[in-house]
């Protein structure tokens, strides 16, 4: 992507359905036996669309159209996901938990790891292997068997890991009895999952303090849900505004999922208004003030937002850190944001931000999906011309990036 920067952007904003959310619950329709899960509010996004062919892989017929999503489930599943579709996308392990407690085992070739660091899935497999399930890993292909059906229980999470509590929930789903599930994690994506799982007619109480409680049903109907809106592509948007100096409106938001974000842009300076569904940014002449930011699960400060945050305080007036707690090595952005005049060294899990006057164009490449909105951001406000290499990991996340941005008055262009 070319960029030419100095632009404030200008104008109005949609959020679209939430990639996060919409991969686990699209995961979901692995738990019917015949029947259909409807979902609207889809992003058309690359992630989505190596979910889609997984799961087509696996028997399900999927229409996918205007972002509607429509799974029309047969009665015999397959369960085994070839090293293709897995391997592409590290949240290929969601459909673990249904796969086996549908079909009573499961094949999938371990993920592996990404450019954020090593992803175990540890606490997943351990999770299912306390309700019954038997599991080898061999030449890294996970095989899961389960006698019968899984069996409900207490669980206790090491770590509220967003994945685990996702493939645990739907697990719990047709398991027999009660599971009750402690530690979770607690981000916005897990009620979609919840209001997913309750229209299949499963029951599924999050109510209490930390925790789930699942009953297993025998058999999954059809339903039809939406996905909420993604709350990160909302943020880069919002920090875009920011620190270009625009006058944007976000639209179709969930203001209180980003209230973290929200909290650190106003302790930094930065003018906006938050109603109803909508955020807006107001020019300023101010540069933001320093702040010290610690990534954390949810409500905590979310570890997506963390390379654009980190973005918008290279612009900033004073020293920032950043400390990621989530991920190792989400820094990988800091070096490519340096090439354009950023001042960011990295101390072991802390980036220490030393705000400059401005930041100059050049040509930097995506090591991941945020760093790759990191790099467009600073792009966007940077003096000169910025081309983003390997956009590919940008189009995992966002959807028409270069669109919306032109729509904001931004000068891009895909070369
Ligand atoms: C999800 C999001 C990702 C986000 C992350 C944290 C999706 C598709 N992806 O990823 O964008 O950055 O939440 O908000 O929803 N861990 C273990 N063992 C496990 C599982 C996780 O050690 O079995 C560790 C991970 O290595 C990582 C931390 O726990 O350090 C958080 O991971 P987790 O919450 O599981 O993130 P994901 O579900 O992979």
């Amino acid at each position: 992507m070319k960029i030419t920067g100095g632009i404030p952007l200008n104008g109005t904003v949609k959020t679209q359905g939430a990639k996060n959310a919409a991969l686990p619950v699209m995961a979901a329709c692995l738990l019917l036996k015949g029947g259909t899960l409807t979902l609207d509010n889809v992003p058309d996004l690359y992630d989505i669309n190596t979910m889609l062919e997984l799961i087509r892989a696996l028997g399900v017929d999927v229409v996918f159209r205007d972002s509607r999503a429509v799974f029309t489930v047969p009665d015999d599943l397959k369960w085994e996901v070839s090293e293709a579709h897995a391997r592409k996308m590290r949240a290929s392990s969601i459909v673990l938990g249904p796969l086996l407690a549908n079909c009573g085992r499961v094949s999938l070739p371990l993920p592996g790891g990404c450019s954020i660091g090593s992803r175990p899935i540890d606490i997943h497999l351990k999770g299912l292997k306390q309700m019954g399930a038997e599991i080898d890993i061999k030449d890294g292909v996970v095989h899961a068997s389960v006698k019968g059906r899984l069996r409900g229980r207490r669980l206790y999470l090491d770590f509220p890991s967003v994945g685990a509590t996702e493939n645990l929930m739907m697990a719990a789903s047709l398991a027999q009895g009660e599971t009750i599930i402690e530690n979770i994690a607690r981000e916005p994506e897990i009620d979609n999952l919840a209001a997913v799982l309750r229209c299949m007619g499963v029951p599924v109480d999050l109510e209490g303090t930390g925790g789930v409680r699942i009953q297993g049903i025998g058999k999954a109907h059809s339903g039809h849900e939406r996905v909420i809106p993604d709350r990160i592509e909302a943020c880069t948007y919002i920090l875009a505004g920011v620190m270009t100096n625009g006058h944007i409106k976000v639209e179709d938001l969930v203001p209180s999922h980003i209230d973290a974000i929200l909290a650190k842009m106003e302790e930094a300076g930065a003018k906006f208004s938050v109603r109803k569904n909508i955020v807006e940014v107001f020019p300023s002449k101010r540069r933001l003030h320093p702040v010290s930011i610690k990534t954390l699960p949810y409500p905590g400060f979310p570890t997506d937002a963390q390379p654009q945050m980190a973005a918008a305080l290279s612009i900033s007036r004073g020293v920032s850190t950043i400390e990621e707690s989530v991920f190792q090595a989400r820094f990988l952005y800091a070096q490519e944001l340096n090439r354009m005049g950023a001042d960011i060294q990295i101390a072991k899990d802390v980036a220490v931000i030393r705000g400059v006057d401005k930041l100059h164009g050049a040509a930097v490449k995506a090591t991941d999906l945020r760093a790759g909105a990191a790099l467009i951001m600073a792009g966007l406000a940077a003096e000169g011309e910025t081309t983003v290499d390997d956009m590919v990991h940008v189009w995992r996340g966002y959807e028409a990036i270069d669109k919306k941005l032109a729509s904001l008055g931004a000068k891009v262009e895909l070369v």
